[in-house]
């Protein structure tokens, strides 16, 4: 299961070359446990690669996650903002510091525009069960500067 995603986020980095105006293709992000994970770029410019180590809807606190893609931006200073909609009606939206100049929390904090970034690791998240359903999620990476880094949207379904 490793291997394939490791393989999976090499042929996804590998086939970013793309530069179409055409949608992504869909990705699994996960899909185990109750819950499956949908996920497309939403960066005109780039697809990138996303997966989820544990996926069950018991979300468990400090999930894995896996994540590559090069840099559009520097970032230094990065931000995630990250909106949950349910049949079409925003419930809840918050903005969430990853890199900050005096903070970097990620090891990957600080790298330069043009280089290509692979995080395997955790995220500190907290642990709760995700009510069933299926919910549309919005995730914007940007800069200090606004410039996107990286734009994601997804589908949840818990079952
Ligand atoms: C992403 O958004 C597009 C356009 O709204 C939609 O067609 C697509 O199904 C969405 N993809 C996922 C994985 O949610
Ligand atoms: C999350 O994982 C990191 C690294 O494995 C560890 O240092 C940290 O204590 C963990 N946090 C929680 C809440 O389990």
């Amino acid at each position: 299961m490793k291997g394939l995603t490791a393989a999976f986020l090499v042929w996804t980095l590998l086939s970013l070359e793309g530069g179409s105006s055409q949608a992504w293709p869909t990705h699994t992000a996960c899909k185990d446990g109750g819950l499956e994970v949908l996920y497309q770029s939403c960066d005109p410019l780039q697809d990138f690669g996303f997966s989820v180590d544990q996926c069950s809807r018991h979300l468990k606190s400090n999930l894995s996650i896996r994540f590559g893609m090069i840099l559009r931006e520097d970032i230094k200073e990065l931000f995630l903002d990250v909106s949950l909609f349910s049949e079409g009606l925003s419930i809840l939206s918050y903005s969430y510091p990853i890199c900050e100049e005096d903070l970097p929390k990620f090891s990957f904090c600080g790298r330069k525009r043009g280089e290509q970034i692979y995080y395997a690791g955790p995220v500190n998240n907290p642990g709760f069960d995700i009510p069933k359903g299926e919910y549309q999620v919005l995730l914007k990476l940007y800069n200090k500067n606004n410039p996107m880094v990286a734009c994601a949207n997804a589908t949840v379904i818990c079952s």
